[in-house]
């Protein structure tokens, strides 16, 4: 390996945990991006101006750890109103893709990259870090994110209020199985949750300069204490990532057509050929996706009439 060039380390982690549980097992970090510029109201205001609208979502932040998905209250402002009277409006809402806008894009990418050179790499690539995507939340005082997973690697860094943050280990998929995994990253990311999973779960208590890092896929709820909030979710997508997140799709829309299959590992051999095949098909409808109504189709085509459930009521 070349000499890494030195850096001050923006994201930093106890007990060499970024060495020792990465990135297999969550774990606390602290970091250094309270008071950015980028990461204040007024700011992340402006980006809500600016961002379309089926990259915000957001409603009361009202809701159970087990939340019904058809049954989430929403909230009656518009994005940029939610984020001006965050004290008070009763919200939760995340700005999603953020990296779309250079400045964000600047801020995620130097993040990664402390941590890639603390890792012992030089450069993103190297590290991992592909497909790199921000998304920021902002939340009214006693709001909760009800029990959900991602299907990416994510740094999760605090920056205002109190927040706390409680992990599920899903190892044995014993909490939420393949085909519930499959539902969330593909219908709604929702998850029923049960008292009973308590044990299994890691609680990191975050104020300012608190985060955690968020394994692919292991699930997780997260509340506000008194205050708003402003969280950060850093995310990348490593190669293995996308080939598992690629055949989870591909499986949704088989299933959807009355064809269910076993999730990715099960039959190596038949995921290779199912990957080549819906890689091929996705590339060919990739430029589509550049408009929002195409989105707004493709979505309901590909995964149902509830992929679109975040936009519902709205004229596109
Ligand atoms: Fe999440």
């Amino acid at each position: 390996m070349n000499s890494v060039t030195a850096v001050a380390p923006v994201i930093t982690a106890a007990n060499d945990a970024l060495r020792r549980d990465f990135p297999s097992k969550p774990f606390a970090i602290r970091h250094k991006l309270v008071g950015h510029p980028l990461l204040t109201l007024p700011r992340i205001a402006a980006l809500a101006a600016e961002l379309p609208r089926d990259l915000i979502e957001y409603n009361s932040g009202k809701v159970a750890i087990s939340q019904d998905p058809d049954a989430i209250p929403s909230v009656d402002l518009d994005p940029v109103e939610v984020v001006k009277s965050i004290e008070t409006a009763g919200a939760w809402m995340v700005l999603k893709r953020i990296e779309n806008s250079p400045e964000y894009r600047k801020l995620l990418e130097d993040t990664l990259l402390s941590v890639a050179r603390a890792r012992g790499f030089n450069s993103l690539l190297d590290a991992g870090f592909e497909q790199v995507e921000g998304f920021l939340f902002v939340s009214s005082p006693n709001s909760t994110t009800p029990f959900h997973l991602d299907s990416e690697d994510n740094f999760f860094v605090h920056i205002h209020g109190e927040k706390f943050f409680t992990i599920l280990d899903n190892t044995d998929r014993s909490i939420v199985d393949d085909d519930e995994i499959e539902r969330s990253m593909t219908k709604h990311r929702n998850l029923k949750y049960d008292e009973s999973f308590a044990p299994r779960g890691k609680e990191f208590h975050l104020f300012e300069g608190d985060g955690c890092y968020v394994p692919y896929q292991w699930p997780h709820w997260v509340r506000t204490a008194g205050f708003y909030s402003i969280s950060m979710a850093i995310t990348w997508k490593t190669r293995e990532v996308r080939r598992l997140n690629d055949l989870h799709f591909f499986n949704s829309m088989l299933r959807g057509i009355g064809l269910p299959q076993q999730p990715p590992g099960k039959r190596p051999v038949r995921d290779a050929l199912k990957l080549a095949f819906y890689r091929g098909v996705t590339a060919t409808i990739k430029p589509l996706r550049s408009s929002m109504a195409m989105r707004r189709v493709l979505r309901r085509v590909a995964l149902g009439k509830r992929a679109n459930y975040y936009l519902k009521g709205r004229e596109l």
